[in-house]
């Protein structure tokens, strides 16, 4: 482990040094780098009985999701201070708040990181950052819930795998998130059943009224659930480059552990369309980390997906975290959490010679560059 800490540090450290050309230059414009909120797994629940140490999660499907539109993922902690989040959120370019489930109240979780995150973003864009949230199903239910200072206004309501069309309301395409969309975008979200819908919460348009939450949140569709309830599919905040959409479109892109969830090319087209739109929006935010190192270091190519949906989970793929990667608790994880390297912690010989050898041949090598350059 050390040694291979410390030939990671030593590569880092030439990198660092521009010794090793990199690819990624830091004047190379800004590619948008999202921060993932991890999510607190159930004490009980699978992920706990299969794997020994790990507090939290993200499903893959949103990291893919996200990739698979132009961005790279970092992911963020939970169980953090506000510290913590304010000097991640002047370092990339957007949040992406995923579903799941969990509640508001469990302290030290998702619901209090979303507080931290979202604050941080309005701060943000008060001062003129732009700062994009999305929120999917329970992410969106948190951004609303938080922007109206904890008033639960969320009903019981039944869709779980259900595939639904888009009932766009007759102002929809004054939003941000339809103004540009092209007219086969609109007629699949009108038509086809095309987004997947996960959740027992929803939002209505009448408590948005009653609330007074229509004045700060344009809805741009609604959807009918099992029980014919009417609720909100789409929404946009209307200062802040906010969004919650209710279904999931990254499901029918990356998830295949329901026969509920559609494939067809019409709901992929679907899914496109919001990634796209959502890294586009975080284009628009030109922070960036002030060396790729500090990036490298945090992006979740330094975690490893575990195939989660043969052991039964409703994710085929999950990035699973331990307190110690997140740097809380009394996890071993050097300096402050950001920083993780997922190498096995087995110091044996050969694993010492392999080093040792390695770093020999790096240096050289190094060495050899510099001096036919
Ligand atoms: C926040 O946590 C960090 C460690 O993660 C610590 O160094 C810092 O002092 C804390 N800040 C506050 C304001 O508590
Ligand atoms: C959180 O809310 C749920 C649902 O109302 C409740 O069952 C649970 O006991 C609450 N947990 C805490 C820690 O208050
Ligand atoms: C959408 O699903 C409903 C059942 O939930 C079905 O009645 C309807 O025909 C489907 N629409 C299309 C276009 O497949
Ligand atoms: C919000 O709803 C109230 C009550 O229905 C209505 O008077 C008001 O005009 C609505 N505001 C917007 C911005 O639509």
């Amino acid at each position: 482990m050390a040694c291979l800490n410390t030939l990671v540090r030593l590569i880092i450290f030439l990198v660092a040094g521009g010794i090793v050309r990199s690819s990624l230059a830091d004047d190379t414009p800004v590619t948008p780098v999202i921060g993932v909120l991890v999510q607190e797994v159930y004490k009980d629940g699978l992920i706990s009985r299969h794997f020994e140490g790990i507090t939290s999660y993200i499903a893959a499907s949103y990291v893919k999701y996200l990739e698979g539109a132009g961005a790279r993922v970092v992911p963020i902690w939970i169980g953090r201070n506000r510290t913590y989040y304010d000097q991640l959120l002047v370092k990339i370019n957007g949040v992406l708040l995923p579903g799941g489930a969990t509640w508001f109240n469990q302290s030290g979780g998702y619901a209090d990181a979303g507080e931290y995150l979202i604050q941080g973003a309005m701060e943000l864009n008060d001062r003129g950052v732009f700062m994009p949230i999305w929120g999917t199903c329970l992410g969106m239910e948190l951004l609303i819930f938080k922007m109206a200072n904890e008033v639960e206004t969320r009903i019981d309501c039944s869709s779980q795998g259900q595939s639904l069309p888009l009932e766009f309301k007759l102002d929809y395409k004054e939003s941000r998130l339809f103004a540009s969309a092209s007219d086969n975008i609109i007629t699949i979200h009108s038509k086809e059943n095309v987004t997947y819908n996960w959740h027992k919460f929803c939002y209505t348009e009448e408590d948005f009224s009653k609330y007074g939450l229509n004045e700060s949140w344009r809805v741009m569709s609604v959807s009918h659930d099992w029980n014919n309830i009417e609720f909100i599919s789409t929404v946009e905040h209307r200062i802040y480059p906010f969004y919650g959409v209710q279904f999931h479109p990254e499901k029918p892109l990356y998830e295949f552990t329901k026969a509920s969830i559609p494939h067809t090319s019409a709901s992929i087209l679907s899914g496109q369309y919001f990634a796209n739109f959502f890294v586009n929006e975080a284009r628009r935010n030109l922070q960036k980390y002030s060396n790729t190192v500090d990036l490298d270091l945090v992006l979740i190519y330094n975690f490893k997906p575990e195939y989660t949906s043969v052991l039964g989970s409703s994710y085929t793929q999950q990035y699973l975290f331990s307190d110690g990667d997140m740097g809380i608790g009394d996890g071993d994880d050097d300096d402050d959490g950001t920083s993780y390297y997922p190498y096995p912690n087995n110091d044996d010989g050969a694993a010492t010679q392999f080093c040792t050898k390695t770093s020999f041949l790096l240096i050289i090598t190094v060495a050899v560059s510099r001096w036919l350059s």
